[in-house]
C-alpha cells in the first residue's frame, strides 16, 4: 500500500507547524529556482498510524515573499521531489458574500484565475501538456476537509469560487462588485497558479480559505485592510492547524490511489511526439 505524505502550505498568518514529531527544517533545491522556505518535514500520530507531513509557508517565514514573487513551481516541484501525495492549501481571503463572514472556512471548489505575471506552468516550448482543470480540486480532500470542520464545530461552507486576483493592492470597489456579479465566493491572491501547477504534478490539491474580511464592497463593513486580515488569521490559525490535524488522522498513513484519476493526470495529458 503507498503512503499519505501530507503536504500543508500555509498562506498569510500560518508560518509554522507546531508540535510535529521528529520534526525538522530543510533546504530542497530545484530546478525551476528558490521555494518560498525550506520544508518542514515531521510527523503526526493518528489512531491509524504515523501521518508523514511536509509544511511550506508559502510567502516564507516572516512574509518576504508577495503574491507576485512567489515561484509557485519551485515551491510544487519541492513537495513533489519529497513525496507529498495530497496538498491542502490553508490561505486568507476576503469574502464575495452576505453569508460568509470573517472567521469561516470555505472549502472551495472552483476557481478563476485572474492572475497574469506568474509562471504558471512545467509544460512549455518542446514539450506540451494540456491537463484538465474542469475540477481544479481533489473531492476526496474536500470530503475530509469538510469532516474535520464539522467534527471541531468550525462554521464552513462546502463549495465556492475563489476568484484569484494579481494583486498585490487590493481589489477596487467597481472590480469588487464585478467578481459578485460572476458569482464569486472568495478572493484571494495566491491559490493560481499553485493549482494548476499541483495538478500538472500529479498532486491532488484542495484548499481551505479563511475569510478574514468582506473586502470593499460591503456597506457596513469597512474597506479591507492589512491589520484586520492579519488580527482574523491569529484568532483563526489554530482552527486550521486543527482542522489538518484531524484531516490526517482521518486520512490515515497508508493511502490508496485517487478514485478521480487526479494522481496520474499525465497518463493523457501529453501531446509532444516522443523524440525519434
Ligand atoms: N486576502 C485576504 N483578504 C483579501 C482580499 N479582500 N482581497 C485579496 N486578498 C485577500
Amino acid at each position: 500500500m503507498a503512503k499519505t505524505v501530507l503536504g500543508v502550505i500555509g498562506g498569510s498568518g500560518v508560518y509554522e507547524f507546531p508540535g510535529l514529531k521528529n520534526e525538522r527544517w530543510e533546504k530542497v533545491s530545484s530546478p525551476w529556482g528558490e521555494p518560498s522556505d525550506e520544508l518542514h518535514f515531521g510527523e503526526l500520530p493518528t489512531e491509524s498510524g504515523t501521518v508523514e507531513m511536509v509544511f511550506l509557508p508559502r510567502h516564507g517565514r516572516g512574509h518576504p515573499h508577495s503574491p507576485s514573487s512567489i515561484n509557485y513551481r519551485a515551491n510544487i516541484d519541492a513537495l513533489k521531489r519529497v513525496g507529498v501525495t495530497d496538498i491542502i492549501s490553508v490561505s486568507a481571503v476576503g469574502s464575495l458574500k452576505e453569508e460568509l463572514p470573517p472567521g469561516t472556512f470555505v472549502i472551495v471548489d472552483q476557481f478563476i484565475d485572474r492572475s497574469f505575471a506568474r509562471e504558471k506552468s512545467f509544460f512549455g516550448e518542446g514539450f506540451v501538456a494540456h491537463v484538465s482543470m474542469a475540477q481544479p480540486v481533489c473531492p476526496r480532500l474536500g470530503d475530509h476537509l469538510e469532516k474535520a470542520c464539522k467534527n471541531n464545530s468550525i462554521a464552513y461552507a462546502r463549495g465556492g469560487t475563489y476568484l484569484v486576483m494579481e494583486g498585490p493592492q487590493f481589489s477596487t470597489l467597481a472590480e469588487s462588485n464585478l467578481y459578485r456579479s460572476w458569482g464569486c465566493s472568495v478572493i484571494g491572491m495566491t491559490n493560481m497558479p499553485e493549482a494548476k501547477l499541483a495538478r500538472e504534478a500529479e498532486i491532488c490539491y484542495a484548499t481551505v480559505a479563511m475569510v478574514t474580511d468582506y473586502d470593499c464592497w460591503h456597506p457596513h463593513h469597512a474597506h479591507v485592510e492589512v491589520s484586520d486580515v492579519v488580527r482574523v488569521l491569529e484568532e483563526n490559525a489554530g482552527h486550521a492547524r486543527t482542522v489538518i490535524r484531524s484531516v490526517a488522522a482521518s486520512f490515515g498513513p497508508e493511502r490508496t490511489p485517487s478514485p478521480h484519476g487526479l494522481d496520474r493526470v499525465l497518463d493523457t495529458a501529453l501531446i509532444t511526439a516522443p523524440a525519434k
